[in-house]
Protein backbone atom coordinates (compact mmCIF):
# COMPACT_ATOMS: atom_id res chain seq x y z
CA UNK A 1 0.00 0.00 0.00
CA UNK A 2 1.67 3.55 -0.96
CA UNK A 3 2.69 5.54 2.29
CA UNK A 4 1.96 8.95 3.04
CA UNK A 5 3.25 10.77 6.13
CA UNK A 6 1.90 13.29 8.44
CA UNK A 7 4.76 14.89 10.34
CA UNK A 8 3.22 17.06 13.59
CA UNK A 9 5.39 20.10 13.60
CA UNK A 10 3.01 23.21 14.58
CA UNK A 11 3.03 23.27 18.84
CA UNK A 12 4.87 26.01 20.67
CA UNK A 13 6.98 23.80 22.82
CA UNK A 14 5.99 26.47 25.89
CA UNK A 15 8.07 23.95 28.21
CA UNK A 16 11.29 25.03 26.51
CA UNK A 17 10.73 28.74 27.11
CA UNK A 18 12.49 29.36 23.81
CA UNK A 19 12.52 32.20 21.22
CA UNK A 20 12.75 29.03 18.72
CA UNK A 21 9.95 27.07 17.87
CA UNK A 22 10.06 23.54 19.83
CA UNK A 23 10.99 21.27 16.49
CA UNK A 24 13.99 23.69 15.12
CA UNK A 25 15.73 23.02 18.87
CA UNK A 26 19.24 21.33 17.57
CA UNK A 27 19.74 17.89 18.76
CA UNK A 28 23.60 16.69 17.63
CA UNK A 29 23.73 19.89 15.71
CA UNK A 30 20.72 19.06 13.28
CA UNK A 31 16.82 20.87 14.20
CA UNK A 32 14.45 17.65 15.74
CA UNK A 33 12.27 17.96 12.77
CA UNK A 34 15.52 17.10 10.24
CA UNK A 35 15.84 14.52 12.60
CA UNK A 36 12.41 13.71 12.02
CA UNK A 37 12.04 14.24 8.52
CA UNK A 38 15.63 12.09 7.59
CA UNK A 39 13.59 9.18 9.64
CA UNK A 40 10.18 9.95 7.04
CA UNK A 41 12.56 10.25 4.13
CA UNK A 42 14.29 6.76 4.58
CA UNK A 43 10.87 4.94 4.24
CA UNK A 44 10.32 6.43 0.76
CA UNK A 45 7.08 7.79 1.25
CA UNK A 46 4.80 9.06 -1.73
CA UNK A 47 4.32 12.24 0.08
CA UNK A 48 5.97 13.89 3.86
CA UNK A 49 3.41 16.57 4.84
CA UNK A 50 4.34 18.84 7.51
CA UNK A 51 1.86 20.50 9.77
CA UNK A 52 3.19 24.06 10.94
CA UNK A 53 1.59 26.77 12.59
CA UNK A 54 3.58 28.12 15.80
CA UNK A 55 6.89 30.28 15.13
CA UNK A 56 4.95 31.09 11.76
CA UNK A 57 7.06 30.36 8.61
CA UNK A 58 10.40 29.91 10.75
CA UNK A 59 10.09 26.33 10.67
CA UNK A 60 8.78 26.43 7.05
CA UNK A 61 11.83 28.39 5.77
CA UNK A 62 14.27 26.35 7.81
CA UNK A 63 13.94 23.24 5.16
CA UNK A 64 13.48 24.82 1.73
CA UNK A 65 13.69 20.83 0.16
CA UNK A 66 11.14 20.98 -2.37
CA UNK A 67 10.18 17.36 -1.85
CA UNK A 68 7.80 18.69 1.48
CA UNK A 69 4.36 19.27 1.42
CA UNK A 70 3.56 22.36 4.15
CA UNK A 71 0.03 22.69 5.62
CA UNK A 72 -0.68 25.32 8.12
CA UNK A 73 -2.08 24.87 11.35
CA UNK A 74 -3.68 28.57 12.06
CA UNK A 75 -4.40 27.92 15.41
CA UNK A 76 -2.83 24.85 17.79
CA UNK A 77 -6.17 23.08 18.99
CA UNK A 78 -4.86 19.88 19.45
CA UNK A 79 -2.67 16.80 17.45
CA UNK A 80 -6.22 15.39 16.62
CA UNK A 81 -6.59 18.65 15.28
CA UNK A 82 -3.42 18.95 13.44
CA UNK A 83 -3.94 15.26 11.79
CA UNK A 84 -6.57 16.98 10.07
CA UNK A 85 -4.87 19.65 8.44
CA UNK A 86 -1.83 17.67 7.34
CA UNK A 87 -4.95 15.21 5.53
CA UNK A 88 -5.58 17.22 2.26
CA UNK A 89 -4.20 15.46 -0.77
CA UNK A 90 -3.87 11.97 0.65
CA UNK A 91 -5.50 9.11 -1.14
CA UNK A 92 -7.97 7.50 0.58
CA UNK A 93 -6.24 4.15 0.06
CA UNK A 94 -2.95 5.33 1.14
CA UNK A 95 -1.18 3.94 4.47
CA UNK A 96 -1.24 7.29 6.95
CA UNK A 97 1.95 7.25 9.53
CA UNK A 98 1.81 10.07 11.56
CA UNK A 99 5.04 11.26 13.15
CA UNK A 100 6.00 14.02 15.69
CA UNK A 101 8.17 16.56 15.02
CA UNK A 102 8.97 16.43 18.78
CA UNK A 103 10.09 12.73 19.19
CA UNK A 104 13.38 12.69 17.21
CA UNK A 105 14.71 9.89 18.13
CA UNK A 106 12.95 7.00 16.56
CA UNK A 107 14.69 4.48 14.21
CA UNK A 108 13.62 3.70 10.44
CA UNK A 109 13.02 0.26 11.15
CA UNK A 110 10.58 0.93 14.12
CA UNK A 111 8.51 2.90 12.31
CA UNK A 112 8.72 0.60 9.38
CA UNK A 113 7.19 -2.67 11.76
CA UNK A 114 5.03 0.10 12.24
CA UNK A 115 3.57 0.81 9.10
CA UNK A 116 3.63 -2.97 7.56
CA UNK A 117 1.36 -3.49 10.96
CA UNK A 118 -1.16 -1.12 9.11
CA UNK A 119 -1.22 -2.44 6.08
CA UNK A 120 -3.76 -5.07 5.69
CA UNK A 121 -6.43 -2.52 7.40
CA UNK A 122 -5.11 -2.69 11.11
CA UNK A 123 -4.48 0.44 13.30
CA UNK A 124 -0.84 0.07 14.49
CA UNK A 125 -0.10 2.15 17.25
CA UNK A 126 3.72 2.57 18.93
CA UNK A 127 3.56 1.93 22.69
CA UNK A 128 6.73 2.15 24.93
CA UNK A 129 6.84 0.64 28.69
CA UNK A 130 8.60 3.31 30.80
CA UNK A 131 9.58 3.57 34.87
CA UNK A 132 8.72 6.79 34.18
CA UNK A 133 5.44 7.47 32.32
CA UNK A 134 4.71 11.22 33.88
CA UNK A 135 3.29 13.23 30.93
CA UNK A 136 2.26 10.27 28.54
CA UNK A 137 -1.02 9.28 27.67
CA UNK A 138 -1.42 5.74 29.05
CA UNK A 139 -2.22 2.74 26.96
CA UNK A 140 -6.34 1.24 28.38
CA UNK A 141 -6.11 -2.96 27.33
CA UNK A 142 -9.23 -4.24 27.78
CA UNK A 143 -9.64 -7.76 29.75
CA UNK A 144 -8.39 -9.90 26.40
CA UNK A 145 -5.05 -7.75 26.13
CA UNK A 146 -6.43 -5.82 23.02
CA UNK A 147 -5.99 -2.26 23.09
CA UNK A 148 -9.04 0.14 24.13
CA UNK A 149 -8.25 3.44 24.09
CA UNK A 150 -5.69 5.68 25.43
CA UNK A 151 -5.99 8.08 28.18
CA UNK A 152 -3.91 11.51 28.36
CA UNK A 153 -2.49 12.24 31.57
CA UNK A 154 -4.38 15.13 32.73
CA UNK A 155 -7.56 13.13 32.62
CA UNK A 156 -6.30 10.09 33.57
CA UNK A 157 -7.47 8.90 37.28
CA UNK A 158 -5.08 7.70 40.12
CA UNK A 159 -5.65 4.07 38.85
CA UNK A 160 -4.61 4.71 35.24
CA UNK A 161 -1.78 7.17 36.06
CA UNK A 162 -0.11 4.13 37.45
CA UNK A 163 -0.11 2.42 34.06
CA UNK A 164 3.61 2.20 32.53
CA UNK A 165 2.44 1.28 28.97
CA UNK A 166 2.40 4.83 27.16
CA UNK A 167 1.20 6.25 23.44
CA UNK A 168 4.71 7.68 21.87
CA UNK A 169 2.71 9.88 19.49
CA UNK A 170 3.23 7.38 16.64
CA UNK A 171 0.66 5.55 14.34
CA UNK A 172 -0.09 4.18 11.47
CA UNK A 173 -3.53 3.40 9.59
CA UNK A 174 -5.11 3.67 6.28
CA UNK A 175 -5.84 7.11 5.31
CA UNK A 176 -9.63 6.60 4.49
CA UNK A 177 -10.56 5.55 8.02
CA UNK A 178 -8.66 7.72 9.80
CA UNK A 179 -10.52 10.78 7.84
CA UNK A 180 -13.54 9.64 8.99
CA UNK A 181 -12.60 9.26 12.68
CA UNK A 182 -11.15 12.75 12.65
CA UNK A 183 -13.84 14.64 11.29
CA UNK A 184 -15.83 12.59 14.02
CA UNK A 185 -13.19 13.79 17.09
CA UNK A 186 -14.37 16.46 20.04
CA UNK A 187 -12.33 18.84 22.55
CA UNK A 188 -14.79 17.68 25.27
CA UNK A 189 -11.08 16.90 27.83
CA UNK A 190 -8.97 18.78 30.16
CA UNK A 191 -7.41 20.39 28.17
CA UNK A 192 -10.04 21.78 25.29
CA UNK A 193 -7.85 19.92 22.72
CA UNK A 194 -9.03 17.97 19.87
CA UNK A 195 -7.00 14.92 21.29
CA UNK A 196 -5.54 12.41 18.00
CA UNK A 197 -5.33 9.88 20.89
CA UNK A 198 -9.54 9.50 20.87
CA UNK A 199 -9.46 7.34 17.41
CA UNK A 200 -8.10 4.43 18.90
CA UNK A 201 -11.45 3.93 20.76
CA UNK A 202 -13.72 4.88 17.17
CA UNK A 203 -11.12 1.95 15.40
CA UNK A 204 -11.80 -0.42 18.39
CA UNK A 205 -15.79 0.35 17.88
CA UNK A 206 -15.89 0.33 14.42
CA UNK A 207 -13.86 -3.65 14.89
CA UNK A 208 -10.94 -2.23 12.98
CA UNK A 209 -7.63 -4.29 14.72
CA UNK A 210 -5.77 -2.15 16.99
CA UNK A 211 -2.00 -3.71 17.33
CA UNK A 212 0.34 -1.99 19.55
CA UNK A 213 3.75 -2.23 18.71
CA UNK A 214 6.04 -2.00 21.19
CA UNK A 215 9.04 -0.13 20.73
CA UNK A 216 12.30 -2.08 21.67
CA UNK A 217 13.98 0.41 22.86
CA UNK A 218 11.81 2.94 24.95
CA UNK A 219 14.65 5.32 24.45
CA UNK A 220 14.24 5.69 20.79
CA UNK A 221 10.19 7.47 22.12
CA UNK A 222 11.63 10.16 24.32
CA UNK A 223 9.31 13.22 23.30
CA UNK A 224 11.18 16.26 23.97
CA UNK A 225 8.91 18.87 26.09
CA UNK A 226 12.11 20.76 28.22
CA UNK A 227 15.61 21.18 27.96
CA UNK A 228 16.09 18.10 30.29
CA UNK A 229 14.60 15.99 27.84
CA UNK A 230 16.66 17.49 24.97
CA UNK A 231 19.80 17.10 27.29
CA UNK A 232 19.09 13.50 27.54
CA UNK A 233 17.77 12.87 23.77
CA UNK A 234 21.31 14.61 23.23
CA UNK A 235 23.04 12.09 25.75
CA UNK A 236 21.01 8.74 23.74
CA UNK A 237 22.00 10.15 20.45
CA UNK A 238 25.70 11.19 21.22
CA UNK A 239 26.01 7.35 22.90
CA UNK A 240 24.36 5.41 19.69
CA UNK A 241 27.02 7.23 17.48
CA UNK A 242 30.40 6.31 19.76
CA UNK A 243 28.73 2.88 19.56
CA UNK A 244 28.33 2.84 15.56
CA UNK A 245 32.12 4.41 15.77
CA UNK A 246 33.42 1.57 18.10
CA UNK A 247 31.41 -1.10 16.17
CA UNK A 248 33.63 0.36 12.93
CA UNK A 249 37.33 0.21 15.03
CA UNK A 250 37.08 3.29 16.38
CA UNK A 251 38.88 3.27 19.89
CA UNK A 252 37.31 6.28 21.93
CA UNK A 253 38.30 6.71 25.00
CA UNK A 254 35.65 7.71 26.66
CA UNK A 255 31.81 6.87 24.61
CA UNK A 256 30.04 9.63 27.02
CA UNK A 257 32.44 12.64 26.43
CA UNK A 258 32.57 12.67 22.21
CA UNK A 259 30.16 14.67 20.27
CA UNK A 260 29.52 13.70 16.56
CA UNK A 261 27.17 16.70 15.06
CA UNK A 262 27.23 16.25 11.66
CA UNK A 263 28.72 13.21 9.82
CA UNK A 264 32.07 11.53 10.28
CA UNK A 265 33.77 8.89 7.84
CA UNK A 266 36.84 7.12 9.86
CA UNK A 267 39.47 4.68 8.51
CA UNK A 268 41.26 2.00 10.13
CA UNK A 269 42.63 2.40 14.32
CA UNK A 270 41.40 5.93 14.73
CA UNK A 271 41.70 7.11 17.94
CA UNK A 272 39.51 9.91 19.57
CA UNK A 273 40.62 10.96 23.27
CA UNK A 274 37.79 12.18 25.73
CA UNK A 275 36.26 15.80 25.08
CA UNK A 276 36.02 16.11 21.27
CA UNK A 277 33.85 17.57 19.30
CA UNK A 278 33.24 16.61 16.04
CA UNK A 279 31.25 19.19 13.21
CA UNK A 280 29.66 19.62 9.93
CA UNK A 281 31.75 16.83 7.39
CA UNK A 282 35.22 15.23 9.29
CA UNK A 283 37.49 12.79 7.89
CA UNK A 284 39.45 11.09 9.09
CA UNK A 285 42.11 8.78 7.84
CA UNK A 286 43.59 5.49 8.98
CA UNK A 287 45.34 5.77 12.10
CA UNK A 288 44.48 9.35 12.75
CA UNK A 289 44.33 10.14 16.73
CA UNK A 290 42.54 13.04 18.04
CA UNK A 291 43.89 14.62 21.90
CA UNK A 292 41.84 15.65 24.16
CA UNK A 293 39.50 18.46 24.02
CA UNK A 294 39.84 19.18 20.35
CA UNK A 295 37.00 20.82 18.64
CA UNK A 296 37.43 19.89 14.37
CA UNK A 297 34.92 20.85 11.93
CA UNK A 298 34.34 20.29 8.51
CA UNK A 299 37.96 19.06 7.73
CA UNK A 300 39.82 15.79 6.42
CA UNK A 301 43.03 14.79 8.16
CA UNK A 302 45.06 12.08 6.06
CA UNK A 303 46.75 8.38 7.06
CA UNK A 304 48.68 8.58 10.48
CA UNK A 305 48.35 12.56 11.48
CA UNK A 306 47.93 13.19 14.96
CA UNK A 307 46.11 16.02 16.76
CA UNK A 308 46.94 17.42 19.72
CA UNK A 309 45.05 18.20 22.91
CA UNK A 310 42.98 21.73 22.72
CA UNK A 311 43.13 22.14 19.09
CA UNK A 312 40.49 24.04 16.93
CA UNK A 313 40.62 23.15 13.10
CA UNK A 314 37.70 24.41 10.99
CA UNK A 315 37.97 24.01 7.08
CA UNK A 316 41.24 22.25 7.13
CA UNK A 317 42.52 19.59 4.51
CA UNK A 318 45.24 17.82 5.61
CA UNK A 319 47.65 15.19 4.04
CA UNK A 320 49.33 12.08 5.75
CA UNK A 321 51.15 12.24 8.35
CA UNK A 322 50.83 16.06 9.91
CA UNK A 323 51.13 17.01 13.00
CA UNK A 324 49.01 19.75 15.05
CA UNK A 325 48.72 21.32 18.29
CA UNK A 326 48.51 21.15 20.85
CA UNK A 327 46.88 24.73 21.19
CA UNK A 328 46.49 24.50 16.88
CA UNK A 329 43.63 26.87 15.51
CA UNK A 330 43.24 27.14 11.77
CA UNK A 331 40.60 28.34 9.82
CA UNK A 332 38.73 27.77 6.76
CA UNK A 333 40.85 27.38 3.44
CA UNK A 334 43.72 25.36 5.04
CA UNK A 335 45.48 22.99 3.09
CA UNK A 336 48.67 21.26 4.54
CA UNK A 337 50.36 18.94 1.94
CA UNK A 338 51.98 15.49 3.86
CA UNK A 339 53.91 15.44 6.88
CA UNK A 340 53.26 19.17 7.84
CA UNK A 341 53.70 20.81 11.28
CA UNK A 342 51.50 23.30 13.15
CA UNK A 343 52.64 23.30 16.71
CA UNK A 344 51.47 24.93 19.36
CA UNK A 345 49.58 28.85 19.52
CA UNK A 346 50.01 28.69 16.02
CA UNK A 347 46.79 30.16 14.00
CA UNK A 348 46.22 29.51 10.14
CA UNK A 349 43.96 31.08 7.64
CA UNK A 350 44.03 30.42 4.04
CA UNK A 351 47.02 28.64 3.99
CA UNK A 352 48.84 26.56 1.58
CA UNK A 353 51.54 24.76 3.17
CA UNK A 354 53.66 22.50 1.33
CA UNK A 355 55.23 18.94 2.34
CA UNK A 356 57.36 18.57 5.13
CA UNK A 357 57.48 22.22 6.45
CA UNK A 358 56.82 23.12 9.81
CA UNK A 359 55.41 26.05 11.87
CA UNK A 360 56.36 25.16 15.17
CA UNK A 361 55.46 28.15 17.56
CA UNK A 362 53.66 31.20 18.13
CA UNK A 363 52.63 32.69 14.69
CA UNK A 364 50.16 33.72 12.60
CA UNK A 365 50.00 32.37 8.32
CA UNK A 366 47.19 34.23 6.52
CA UNK A 367 46.36 34.25 3.31
CA UNK A 368 49.98 32.34 2.09
CA UNK A 369 51.57 29.86 -0.04
CA UNK A 370 54.00 28.32 1.68
CA UNK A 371 56.44 25.68 -0.22
CA UNK A 372 57.98 22.50 0.93
CA UNK A 373 60.25 21.76 3.17
CA UNK A 374 60.33 25.39 4.90
CA UNK A 375 60.70 26.35 8.65
CA UNK A 376 58.98 28.88 10.00
CA UNK A 377 60.82 30.28 12.98
CA UNK A 378 58.56 31.17 16.16
CA UNK A 379 56.11 34.17 16.15
CA UNK A 380 56.09 34.93 12.40
CA UNK A 381 53.78 36.83 11.28
CA UNK A 382 52.38 37.56 8.48
CA UNK A 383 50.67 40.61 8.20
CA UNK A 384 48.24 40.28 5.25
CA UNK A 385 45.85 43.43 5.66
CA UNK A 386 46.57 46.79 5.35
CA UNK A 387 43.60 48.13 7.16
CA UNK A 388 41.94 47.89 3.81
CA UNK A 389 42.35 45.40 1.93
CA UNK A 390 44.14 41.33 2.25
CA UNK A 391 47.35 40.61 0.64
CA UNK A 392 49.34 37.18 0.05
CA UNK A 393 52.47 36.25 1.64
CA UNK A 394 54.62 33.21 -0.99
CA UNK A 395 57.52 31.59 0.39
CA UNK A 396 60.01 29.45 -1.60
CA UNK A 397 60.54 25.44 -0.86
CA UNK A 398 63.58 25.40 1.60
CA UNK A 399 63.34 28.76 2.73
CA UNK A 400 63.83 29.17 6.59
CA UNK A 401 62.30 32.31 7.96
CA UNK A 402 63.99 33.37 11.20
CA UNK A 403 62.22 34.00 14.43
CA UNK A 404 59.84 36.74 15.60
CA UNK A 405 59.98 37.83 11.41
CA UNK A 406 56.56 40.25 10.04
CA UNK A 407 56.32 39.45 6.43
CA UNK A 408 54.12 42.24 5.19
CA UNK A 409 52.08 41.26 1.92
CA UNK A 410 52.11 41.29 -0.55
CA UNK A 411 55.76 39.91 -0.35
CA UNK A 412 57.21 36.84 -1.59
CA UNK A 413 60.45 34.92 -0.04
CA UNK A 414 62.24 33.25 -2.93
CA UNK A 415 63.55 29.43 -2.42
CA UNK A 416 66.26 28.81 -0.03
CA UNK A 417 66.44 31.92 1.55
CA UNK A 418 67.12 32.81 5.37
CA UNK A 419 65.25 35.84 6.71
CA UNK A 420 67.28 37.03 10.12
CA UNK A 421 65.48 37.31 13.02
CA UNK A 422 63.32 39.95 14.08
CA UNK A 423 63.13 41.19 10.50
CA UNK A 424 60.34 43.36 9.16
CA UNK A 425 60.45 41.76 5.46
CA UNK A 426 58.27 44.24 3.05
CA UNK A 427 60.10 43.90 0.18
CA UNK A 428 60.58 40.80 -1.60
CA UNK A 429 63.61 38.41 -0.17
CA UNK A 430 66.25 36.92 -2.99
CA UNK A 431 66.17 33.22 -3.19
CA UNK A 432 68.96 31.44 -1.75
CA UNK A 433 70.31 34.61 0.13
CA UNK A 434 70.22 35.96 3.63
CA UNK A 435 68.17 38.87 3.78
CA UNK A 436 68.04 40.94 7.63
CA UNK A 437 65.89 43.76 8.14
CA UNK A 438 66.37 45.24 11.72
CA UNK A 439 68.35 47.81 13.38
CA UNK A 440 72.03 47.00 13.60
CA UNK A 441 73.09 46.17 17.07
CA UNK A 442 75.75 48.61 18.71
CA UNK A 443 77.42 48.73 21.93
CA UNK A 444 78.39 52.22 23.48
CA UNK A 445 81.48 51.97 24.96
CA UNK A 446 82.18 53.09 28.51
CA UNK A 447 78.68 53.71 28.56
CA UNK A 448 77.56 54.19 32.27
CA UNK A 449 74.48 53.54 33.94
CA UNK A 450 72.59 56.31 35.82
CA UNK A 451 72.73 56.56 39.84
CA UNK A 452 70.37 57.33 42.13
CA UNK A 453 70.84 60.92 43.26
CA UNK A 454 72.07 61.54 47.05
CA UNK A 455 68.98 63.52 48.54
C1 LIG B 1 1.01 13.52 22.85
C2 LIG B 1 -0.08 12.46 22.98
C3 LIG B 1 0.26 11.55 24.16
C4 LIG B 1 1.63 10.93 23.96
C5 LIG B 1 2.69 12.02 23.71
C6 LIG B 1 3.99 11.38 23.29
C7 LIG B 1 -2.20 13.42 22.22
C8 LIG B 1 -3.47 14.04 22.63
N1 LIG B 1 -1.36 13.10 23.21
O1 LIG B 1 0.96 14.29 24.03
O2 LIG B 1 -0.71 10.52 24.27
O3 LIG B 1 1.97 10.18 25.11
O4 LIG B 1 2.28 12.90 22.64
O5 LIG B 1 5.05 12.30 23.16
O6 LIG B 1 -1.96 13.21 21.05
N2 LIG B 1 1.07 19.51 17.76
C9 LIG B 1 0.61 20.23 16.69
N3 LIG B 1 -0.52 20.95 16.81
C10 LIG B 1 -1.24 20.97 17.96
C11 LIG B 1 -0.78 20.22 19.06
C12 LIG B 1 0.39 19.50 18.92
O7 LIG B 1 1.25 20.23 15.63
O8 LIG B 1 -2.28 21.64 17.98
C13 LIG B 1 2.33 18.73 17.61
C14 LIG B 1 3.43 19.21 18.49
O9 LIG B 1 4.25 20.16 17.81
C15 LIG B 1 4.20 17.92 18.76
C16 LIG B 1 3.15 16.84 18.70
O10 LIG B 1 2.07 17.40 17.99
O11 LIG B 1 5.17 17.67 17.77
C17 LIG B 1 2.71 16.37 20.07
O12 LIG B 1 2.11 17.46 20.75
P1 LIG B 1 2.31 17.70 22.32
O13 LIG B 1 1.54 18.89 22.70
O14 LIG B 1 3.73 17.66 22.68
O15 LIG B 1 1.55 16.40 22.88
P2 LIG B 1 1.78 15.69 24.25
O16 LIG B 1 1.07 16.43 25.32
O17 LIG B 1 3.22 15.42 24.45
CA1 LIG C 1 5.10 16.02 23.37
Amino acid sequence: MPLSIVVLAAGQGKRMHSDLPKVLQPLAGRSLLAHVLGTARALGPAAVHVVFGHGGDTVRAAFPDGDLVWCRQAEQLGTGHAVMQGMPGIPDDHTVLILCGDVPLVTAATVERLTHTAEDGRLALLTAELDDPHGYGRIIRDERGGVARIVEEKDATDDERRLREINTGLLAVRARELRRWLARLDNDNAQGEYYLTDVIAMAVEEDVPVEGVLAADPAEVLGINDRAQLAAAERLYQRRQAEALMARGVTIADPDRVDVRGTLEVGRDVFIDVGAVLEGEVRLGDRVRIGPYCVIADSTLGTGSVVHAHSVLQGLEAGDGCELGPYARIRPGTRLADRVKVGNFVEMKNARVAAGSKVNHLSYVGDATVGAGVNVGAGTITCNYDGANKHLTVIGDGAFIGSNTALVAPVEVGEGATIGAGSTIAKDAPAGELTVARARQTTVPGWKRPVKKAK
